[in-house]
């Protein structure tokens, strides 16, 4: 949650930008500021979350996939915090010479080869639980106009310029490198070819007239923006940007000539050029927040992205964003990629995981949870499918799986009911149990906050291991047969439902519809289903339980084993 010391930030934050504007005494900056300034009203607590859009040069992968999850997680996440309205983008990125040439070499018309795989991007996110408000294609009508309509507001702004651009052009990565960026190599068959250092993609030679973005006028606003707190997330990547800002930051070229490239938007009032991709690509976050009309929602509260694509939106993007006198993000959230071998999962490179054999193997349950367990914003890491296999049997349905049966199979609890916690005197293993319960709690909270569902994850299944190791110690099965020992066998029963309880909230945003399952078996109701009901409730006055504390039924095992 914003606590008053951000959003007094944030305010500032935009009074600062507007002020610098003004004083930098320019026409075109007074009308930035004078923007910004209508604009200002008091920073609302609210959830606006994007995914990058992808390229239809190819189907879908895992990288795509864990981008995606994590962007839903952080979504649902942040709805049970209450912050609202929310916005959850994603989309396909369809223009450009990559998919130009993908098509070509199909020999699809651009067009319909666009839809087709498209498609196939929605429906597997639809697959995944993915609960989009939105789903972007930057060939829909609504987007060219909001294209279109920017083109033309940095052109009045004075932005862009006529120029001729030469140097050398990545195709599979849509991005222009400079000569130190290049490193030359012999191919298999001996050729010598220039490749990106950082991708290995080859690089051409390309010598155009083009029309040029003044990025270059922005250097103070991006390391004035790089320094606002959580502006790139996490931390480590902010010097990489940094150094890229003083080392490497020139006039960026936005268009390409139209016989080169004609799978793109026209450069409104000069047919002979089409806009960069890149530029086309990023406003989709403004098409999605409804820009330019008079109450759109901006600007993004957190906007997930690839290491590989950072440069794009920590600089390219708040530097385009302030040009037309908006905001920049408030947070670009920066993850490592998934490797298959240790090498990065491409597309291009063609080793990729398939995610719909992935989901028909392991269901949508496990693939979420391993992404977000394995995934990480820091490190790289490399698929595997023993390591899925133990996600599956060893975490979800050892731990979890075997938790819930441990105490709701009709041999431990033969009512069926969720016993309260008798009486006020709290046994030591049972405060124990509580204890860290509560401990995990606040620790998880700030690791989800932070988007870092890995570490979150490993402190869920700690304490579920713990509460299992707590089932072990306590042997209701044993308590059961004994009628002295039922207020005992009810403590127990009551804590390790407890435990279930948090954990199942805890868990929605990452598999929600098994944390859905368990949570309707615990009778939890919805209203009761926020961050702020995670934290131990047995001992206080009002349940957190349905009144009628009956279990419901069960619609079978949570986790099936494979
Ligand atoms: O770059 N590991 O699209 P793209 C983790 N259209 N994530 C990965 C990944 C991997 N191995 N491979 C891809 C584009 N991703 C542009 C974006 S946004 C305005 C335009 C994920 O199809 C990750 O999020 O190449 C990465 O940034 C994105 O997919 C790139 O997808
Ligand atoms: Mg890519």
């Amino acid at each position: 949650m914003a606590t008053a010391s951000v959003l007094r930030r944030r305010q500032f934050l935009r009074v600062d930008y507007a002020a610098r504007a003004l004083f930098a005494g320019e026409a075109r900056s007074t009308l930035i500021a004078c923007a910004m300034l209508r604009r200002f009203s008091p920073a609302r607590s609210y959830s606006f979350v994007t995914t990058p859009i992808f390229y239809v040069n190819a189907a879908p992968h895992i990288g795509h996939v864990y981008s995606v999850v994590m962007a839903d997680a952080l979504h649902r996440w942040n709805a049970m915090h209450d912050r609202k309205p929310a916005i959850f983008s994603t989309g396909t990125d369809e223009h450009g010479l990559k998919v130009q040439e993908a098509a070509a070499a199909r020999k699809i018309q651009p067009a319909e080869f666009c839809t087709q795989v498209s498609q196939k991007f929605q429906s597997l996110f639809l697959d995944c639980d993915v609960s989009y408000t939105d789903y972007i294609r930057t060939t829909e009508n609504r987007h060219l106009k909001v294209v279109d309509h920017c083109w033309s507001r940095l052109v009045d702004g004075g932005f862009i310029y006529k120029g001729a651009y030469e140097g050398w052009y990545v195709i599979s990565d849509e991005m222009f490198v400079s000569n130190s960026q290049v490193k030359e190599v012999r191919t298999n068959e001996g050729k010598v070819q220039t490749v990106s250092i950082e991708s290995g993609n080859v690089a051409e030679w390309t010598q155009e007239s083009n029309y040029m973005f003044k990025l270059t006028h922005f250097r103070d606003d991006l390391l004035h923006w790089l320094n606002t707190p959580g502006a790139v997330h996490p931390t480590t990547y902010i010097p990489i940007v940094k150094k890229w800002i003083d080392e490497s930051l020139t006039d960026l070229s936005v268009s390409r000539t139209r016989e080169r490239l004609q799978w793109g938007i026209p450069v409104p009032n000069d047919p002979s050029q089409t806009i960069y991709v890149w530029l086309d690509a990023l406003i989709n976050y403004l098409t999605v927040a409804g820009y330019p009309r008079e109450s759109f929602l901006w600007p993004p509260t957190h906007q997930i992205v690839g290491k590989d694509i950072l440069k794009f939106h920590a600089i390219y993007w708040p530097a385009f964003l302030i040009a037309l006198g908006l905001d920049p993000p408030q947070s670009i959230v920066t993850h490592a990629h998934w490797t298959r071998n240790r090498t990065k999962m491409s597309k291009s490179k063609g080793n990729v995981v398939d995610p719909v054999s992935e989901l028909k193997r392991y269901g949508v349950s496990a693939l979420r949870y391993y992404l977000l367990k394995e995934g990480s914003l820091y490190h790289d890491g490399d698929y595997s499918d023993e390591r899925m296999v133990a996600a599956l049997n060893g975490d979800l349905a050892d731990t979890l799986g075997n938790l819930l049966h441990r105490c709701t199979s009709p041999k431990v609890n033969p009512s069926m009911k969720i016993p309260r916690y008798p009486g006020n005197r709290i046994s030591h293993l049972d405060q124990e149990m509580i204890d860290t319960l509560n401990r995990s709690c606040d620790s998880i909270i700030e690791h989800f906050n932070r988007v870092e569902f890995n570490h979150g994850l490993v402190e869920i299944f700690a304490f579920l291991h713990q509460a299992n190791r707590f089932i072990e110690q306590n042997r209701p099965w044993d308590l059961v047969k004994d009628p002295a020992a039922k207020s005992r066998l009810d403590a127990v029963l009551s804590v390790t439902l407890e435990t279930l309880r948090i954990a199942g909230i805890l868990l929605q945003p990452i598999v929600p519809s098994a944390a859905n399952r368990l949570l309707n078996q615990l009778r939890i109701p919805e209203e009761k289903r926020k961050v702020s009901n995670a934290t131990v409730c047995i001992l206080n006055e009002e349940s957190c339980y349905d009144s009628e504390l009956l279990l419901g039924k069960s619609e079978g095992v949570l986790f099936e084993k494979i």
